[in-house]
């Protein structure tokens, strides 16, 4: 591998990226690739060849480099994210990852080493503090969603999520005789500020509207994080800010999910919020994510490891294939290329080329066919 510094990276340099393009310089870009549990490796796959025709296409080389993580990280070096393959993501350009989760670790709760460790240490040792999850329902599937559909189209918002602190790293323990257990939610107002900080930046970009998720009615870490955007809100003039409690957003969101645009929140607020908007989608093997931060940024789908499709190839790989996506646009500064993998997979929807999940009825292209399709589609169709 060839060792490079982060510091190279188009997240910290955008205009670096920008500047190869314009000069039309061949990039090579190392990809760190964690496939992970279940059903990761297989949509890991299908990303895969979706960015290798995006690279035929567009003059890249994509370069990726496999490395464990998860439970079959524990299988193999007994941990969930081992130092190797922390070296890799941190001498990589970006990080694609798959999902993990088995469910020999999830029903054991005695058991000491977790693939989500994994996922965690990984968040934490890059850096990544801010998770961002698009939700915005496609036009072919709106009938799909459990919503009516008069209240799901036209839903476009964004889930700023806060992905190293709170109560995922606050002190956590049980008692002495082990009948009781607690974790903290802790906060300093730095975590807050950066993460807020990016919630405003989106909502510049977008309707200049934040709407900050917390429960400060009862937790003290929530009144922190009001306190603090509202001594940054005078510096943001041209954004209305909203404040709404958790138990109250989380029936908004299904209520009136026009109204969100950009959400900012604390880390399991944003976990609980984000799996609910996905769902107003229709499927949640549609979304996709970017955890962004200090370090490399690691794109995954929201969905998990659905171990129960584990190897039969029927597992949607468009929520892997969009991350890919964002992995170009804000991984790699490549919008064009980010937008022919959107146009594709738009083309893939509307042609019925899809999974079972959401076949309904009609043919069920396998997880692999759906990959061949998008990587086709890409090099040969008008829009990609
Ligand atoms: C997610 C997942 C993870 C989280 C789990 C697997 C630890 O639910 O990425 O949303 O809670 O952050
Ligand atoms: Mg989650």
């Amino acid at each position: 591998m060839k060792k490079q510094s982060n510091a190279n990276s188009p997240i910290n340099q955008p205009w670096k990226a920008s500047l190869d393009r314009v000069n039309k310089i061949i990039m090579t870009y190392n990809i760190a690739t964690l496939p992970g549990d279940g059903i990761g490796p297989e949509v890991v796959e299908q990303a895969v060849k979706v960015m290798n025709a995006i690279g035929q296409k567009h003059g890249h080389t994509f370069k990726f480099t496999y490395a464990p993580v998860g439970a079959t990280a524990i299988d193999s070096t007994g941990e969930p994210y081992p130092a190797e393959t922390h070296e890799l993501c941190m001498n990589s350009d970006a990080v694609l990852f798959g999902a993990i989760g088995d469910p020999k670790y999830d029903n054991d709760p005695k058991a000491t080493v977790r693939p989500e460790q994994g996922l965690l240490k990984m968040r934490k040792d890059l850096g990544l503090f801010s998770n961002i999850r698009p939700v915005a329902p496609f036009k072919s599937l709106l009938h799909r969603s459990p919503l009516r559909q008069d209240l799901v189209e036209g839903v476009d918002f964004v889930v700023v999520r806060e992905l190293t602190g709170g109560i995922y790293f606050g002190q956590k323990g049980r008692s002495e005789d082990g009948n009781a257990a607690f974790d903290t939610m802790y906060y300093t107002k730095d975590e807050v500020r950066r993460i807020v900080a990016l919630g405003f930046d989106y909502a510049k970009k977008r309707s200049k509207r934040l709407t900050v998720i917390d429960k400060a009615n009862v937790l003290a870490s929530s009144r922190l994080w009001r306190e603090t955007v509202q001594e940054m809100e005078p510096n943001y003039p041209d954004i209305t800010v909203d404040y709404m409690f958790v138990d109250n957003a989380a029936m908004q969101i299904i209520q009136w999910p026009k109204k969100f645009d950009v959400v900012v929140t604390s880390n399991m607020f944003g976990d609980i919020i984000s799996d609910e908007g996905s769902v107003i989608t229709g499927s949640l093997g549609l979304l996709p994510s970017a955890s962004i931060g200090t370090h490399t940024g690691v794109f995954e789908p929201v969905h998990g490891s659905y171990p129960q499709a584990t190897g039969k190839d029927i597992a949607n790989p468009i929520g892997m294939v969009l991350s890919a996506a964002l992995l170009l646009e804000l991984g790699l500064n490549l919008v064009d290329e980010a937008k022919a993998v959107r146009a594709a997979v738009d083309a893939s929807l509307t042609a019925g080329v899809v999974t079972e999940d959401i076949s309904e009825g009609g043919k069920a292209y396998k997880t692999s066919e759906v990959g061949d399709w998008l990587a086709k589609e890409i090099m040969t169709g008008v829009k990609a």
